[in-house]
């Protein structure tokens, strides 16, 4: 029973690394590019105005590449930043980020 338990435990711990490899490290860099005012000049980041995915539940209809765009637009005209390469690790964790508030369509 108590190697049971270990064997478990052990899994557990596993499985929970593998996940975060997997999928976390270009979450996590989303969400901090989704916070961060470090993206312009203005104080501001993207949650300022769409706190908790506030204005993003209709994104679905965007393909990837029009939510980029979108996205650079926000960047340069409400941020007051610089735009993100449209292929880079950056954008790509920012869009797949806030995808997470987009509702099923
Ligand atoms: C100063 C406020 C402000 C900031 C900061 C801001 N946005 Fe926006 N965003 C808006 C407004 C206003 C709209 C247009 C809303 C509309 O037309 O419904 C918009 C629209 C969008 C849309 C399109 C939504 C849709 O369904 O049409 C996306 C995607 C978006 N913003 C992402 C971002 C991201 C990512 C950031 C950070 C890089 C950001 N925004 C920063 C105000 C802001």
């Amino acid at each position: 029973m108590r190697y049971l338990k270990l064997i478990c435990f052990v899994s557990a711990v596993f499985i929970a690394t593998a996940t975060n490899a997997i999928e976390s490290p270009s979450l996590d860099l989303g969400k901090s590019l989704f916070e961060a005012t470090e993206l312009g000049t203005k104080q501001r980041s993207c949650a300022t105005c769409h706190a908790e995915g506030k204005g993003l539940e209709m994104i679905s209809d965007f393909s990837d590449q029009e939510l980029k765009d979108i996205v650079n637009a926000c960047i340069r005209d409400a941020l007051d930043g610089k735009m993100l390469a449209i292929d880079s690790q950056e954008m790509d964790a920012l869009t797949g980020y806030i995808r997470s508030f987009q509702k099923a369509d």
